[in-house]
């Protein structure tokens, strides 16, 4: 086994650049994700960091927006922190017109080699994509080792994606495209890849004749949180199911690739999103939080909670469901996907054969976030005297525990990846095609009468998708 392998491989000496720079993602994720880096040692003095942003800001601006998000890392490691300020180049860019661009070519070629890479990150909307490229191509920064980080979701369907994608792929190609999808670098997720693909245990069970339904969710206690006007034009289905709870389930549906590389994980992926079976008006319910309306200012018909049932149409997965489902304001805040087993043909403990006990059947359950881990549902002999009494008993592997490690953000690895050139946790192209696909149908059925108003704190309105298959909701702490 590798376990030899240094933890942070060095990356190239990179330049990063910083599109809304000043702007939530960057504060929350991008620069406390970056610093992560640097206080591992990945990134170091030859680094630089480029934020742009339209307004003149003083670094102390920068300072106080991302302790503001609650991040006190910067406070705990002052020392360390004072260096990587350092690599911080504040640049004033204008991207409507380009003012300042050229202070900013100016800067960049004093990092001269051609083979360094620039990673322009546009945390923007997705309206704003062109322009900034337009901006970077009028520059001349365009260049073959230059990279560009793009946002989800890309598009608002089929249609908006393509033409986004098409404008962009007039100064990029697709490998200098990066289309982040944060939840492929969680460290729990890219372990759905290790379970599956470095253990054998699970390979011969792992299909339609043994597996009875997958359930992922993925639900957040918290609510808009002061993106109310992105998310309102946008809704639980584009925000969400698009994007993390379909790439979750290609990670649980796929195919094993060859290799472990970028574009035959991205192959697999697509052939499952290319599979799924097209979306049923009876299989899906919407909802919306009561209070809503207040949070975002004004009455919508906006969904701020989904749940489905997807069909895969392919050898491996026929028939089997795959239930998703993800809200705000839920009563708690996890992410996991459980994999409940066919039961037994047979009881051999039970002296009534007609009426065996199903319940307590075989589950694995992932737990994406928090409290990251797997455990296995089995069902065991109750010690003592009395005879053979069964009773539920789990298997349970805390990563927490077992690692006693800080587990990193999703971002520092993405952000890692983007500088070493890999793509193998970024979405291709074809394969937010085949998400649209499936989505812009779904969409397609949504209607007023749909949307049911749920309470703050409860689990969403109730539902009857998975009763009329006999499944229910595993219960989600
Ligand atoms: C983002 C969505 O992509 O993911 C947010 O736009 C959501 O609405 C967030 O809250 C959830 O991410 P995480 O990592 O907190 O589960």
């Amino acid at each position: 086994m590798n376990i030899n392998l240094p933890k942070s491989a060095l990356i190239p000496p990179s330049d990063y650049v910083i599109f809304g720079g000043t702007g939530d993602l960057a504060t929350r994720k991008i620069l406390p994700a970056l610093f992560w880096r640097f206080l591992d040692g990945q990134i170091n003095e030859n680094f630089s960091i480029f934020i742009c942003s339209r307004k003149e800001i003083k670094i102390e601006d920068l300072e106080l927006s991302i302790s503001k998000q609650g991040l006190g890392i910067i406070k705990e490691q002052k020392v360390s922190w004072e260096k990587f300020k350092k690599l911080i180049k504040l640049t004033k860019l204008d991207v409507s017109n380009g003012a300042g661009a050229e202070e900013l070519k100016k800067e960049l070629n004093k990092n001269t080699s051609s083979s360094r890479p620039i990673i322009f990150y546009l945390a923007l909307s997705s309206d704003l994509f062109n322009r900034v490229c337009e901006v970077l191509k009028n520059q001349d920064l365009n260049l073959p080792q230059s990279r560009i980080v793009l946002e989800k979701p890309l598009g608002k369907d089929r249609k908006t994606a393509k033409r986004i994608n098409d404008e962009i792929s007039r100064y990029f190609n697709e490998s200098q495209i990066y289309r982040i999808d944060h939840y492929l670098g969680k460290e729990t997720v890219q372990n759905l890849m290790a379970l599956r693909f470095a253990n054998v245990i699970f390979e011969n069970q792992w299909n339609n004749k043994h597996i009875d339904n997958v359930q992922i969710t993925v639900a957040e206690t918290v609510g808009v949180e002061g993106r109310g006007s992105y998310y309102d034009s946008y809704g639980a289905i584009k925000d969400m199911l698009q994007n993390h709870l379909l790439q979750l389930l290609c990670l649980i549906a796929m195919e094993p690739p060859a290799n472990f590389n970028a574009e035959e994980v991205r192959d697999e992926k697509l052939r499952v999103l290319k599979a799924l079976a097209p979306p049923s008006k009876d299989d899906f319910i919407i909802g919306q939080y009561k209070g809503y309306a207040k949070e975002v200012g004004q009455t919508t018909n906006t969904e701020t909670y989904i749940a489905t049932k997807v069909l895969i149409n392919n050898w491996r997965w026929a028939e089997v469901p795959f239930y998703l489902r993800t809200g705000k304001k839920l009563s708690v805040r996890a992410s996991e996907i459980v994999i409940t087993f066919k039961d037994r043909v047979h009881d051999i403990f039970s002296k009534d054969i007609k009426n065996i006990d199903h319940s307590h059947p075989n589950r694995l359950i992932i737990r994406v976030q928090p409290d990251e881990g797997l455990r296995l549902q089995l069902r065991s002999k109750e010690p003592g005297p009395g005879g053979m009494r069964l009773f539920p008993s789990e298997l349970n592997l805390s990563f927490g525990e077992t690692f006693q490690s800080r587990l990193p953000d999703a971002y520092e690895r993405l952000l890692i990846d983007t500088a070493r050139g890999n793509q193998t946790l970024f979405m291709r192209f074809d394969e937010v095609l085949a998400a649209w696909n499936y989505i812009d149908k779904l969409v397609s059925f949504l209607s007023i009468e749909k949307l049911k108003k749920y309470d703050q704190g409860s689990m969403g309105p109730a539902d009857t998708i998975l009763e009329k298959s006999g499944h229910e909701w595993f219960e989600i702490h």
